[in-house]
């Protein structure tokens, strides 16, 4: 039996593991803020009662998370993989947004992903298991009207490479999933800055071209939830895990540019992108 774990499986790339793993015929923990009352999974649960678990996990909870792995010992007595998966996206400009917004972004996206990992540590060095922390194209490429967000993320970043050098010698593999955009609820959970729609904001302009491009972006056909899941697959039964897997074109051409162009070119072409963005016309986006 081999026991994975996942982060914000409501939805999204969460919710697509759960199915892969339990397909691919792993036993699975499934979590998720208020699972109690979602009846998430209530079909999977029928169809595989003794190899899925689905449990409240907010990752910001050290009560809560105390109560994961308690769960996780009596009921499994082991733990293989952890997807550090749970996160979202406060967009909108450093200035608008409140002090607690921005700790939000940070006690969900890396101190929940840095504390489940540490909570969960003593299980996965006693298996030699491993652990996958979903970052984002934003985890490498920094971009206006997402300083939050990426900081986070690049945070991640250092994190995720700095333990798989750290956790190498327990025998723990750690590795780095790195989504481009997917359709998923990603776009219905941003949490803008608060004062992202006021007039009098000096940002107001360039926070009514993000939200255009963010509008345009969901009304896209976008791409599914399959190829982050078959990277995650690959990730869970490799022999070897890669220090970091890009999933999607739009990772894989970012991180191509970024690696080959002298960085003043990069950096001239993402500025230019940037203000096209941020000078999008405000039809589509806030008033
Ligand atoms: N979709 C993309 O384009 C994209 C691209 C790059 C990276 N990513 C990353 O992929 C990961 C999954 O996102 P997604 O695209 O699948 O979006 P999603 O559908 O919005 O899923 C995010 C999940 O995270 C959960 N979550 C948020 N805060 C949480 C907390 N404090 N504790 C526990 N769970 C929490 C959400 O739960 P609730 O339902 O309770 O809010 C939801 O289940 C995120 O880390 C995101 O940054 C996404």
């Amino acid at each position: 039996m081999k026991v994975a774990l996942i982060t914000g499986c409501s939805s999204g790339f969460g919710e697509a593991f759960v199915r892969a793993l339990l397909g691919a015929g792993w036993t699975v923990v499934a979590t998720a803020r208020r699972a109690d009352q979602r009846n998430l999974f209530e079909a999977e649960s029928k169809a595989h009662p003794e190899s899925l678990a689905v449990l409240p996990l907010d990752v910001t909870s050290e009560a809560e998370r105390a109560a994961v792995r308690q769960a996780v010992e009596q009921r499994f007595g082991r733990l293989d993989l952890l997807v550090n998966n749970a996160g979202y996206a406060l967009f909108g400009a450093l200035e608008d947004q409140s002090p607690e917004q921005l700790r939000d972004e940070f006690e969900v996206n890396f101190f929940g992903t840095a504390f489940l990992t540490r909570d969960l540590l003593p299980l996965l060095r006693a298996s030699k298991g491993r652990v996958v922390n979903v970052s984002s194209v934003f985890g490498y490429m920094a971009f206006p009207m997402a300083s939050a967000y990426c900081a986070s993320k690049f945070a991640v970043k250092g994190l995720t490479e700095s333990l798989r050098h750290e956790l190498a010698p327990h025998g723990v593999q750690v590795s780095l999933l790195e989504p481009g955009g997917h359709r998923t609820r990603f776009g219905a959970n941003i949490a803008w800055a608060k004062r992202f729609d006021d007039p009098a904001s000096p940002y107001h302009r360039q926070s009514q071209g993000y939200f255009a491009f963010r509008q345009k972006l969901g009304a896209g056909k976008g791409t599914g939830t399959e190829g982050v899941t078959r990277a995650l697959l690959r990730l869970a039964s490799a022999g070897r895990m890669p220090p970091r897997v890009r999933v999607g074109s739009d990772a894989r051409w970012v991180y191509r540019a970024m690696k080959w162009l002298p960085e003043w070119l990069g950096n001239l072409l993402v500025g230019r992108f940037a203000r096209r963005v941020q000078a999008m016309p405000p039809s589509l986006g806030a008033g």
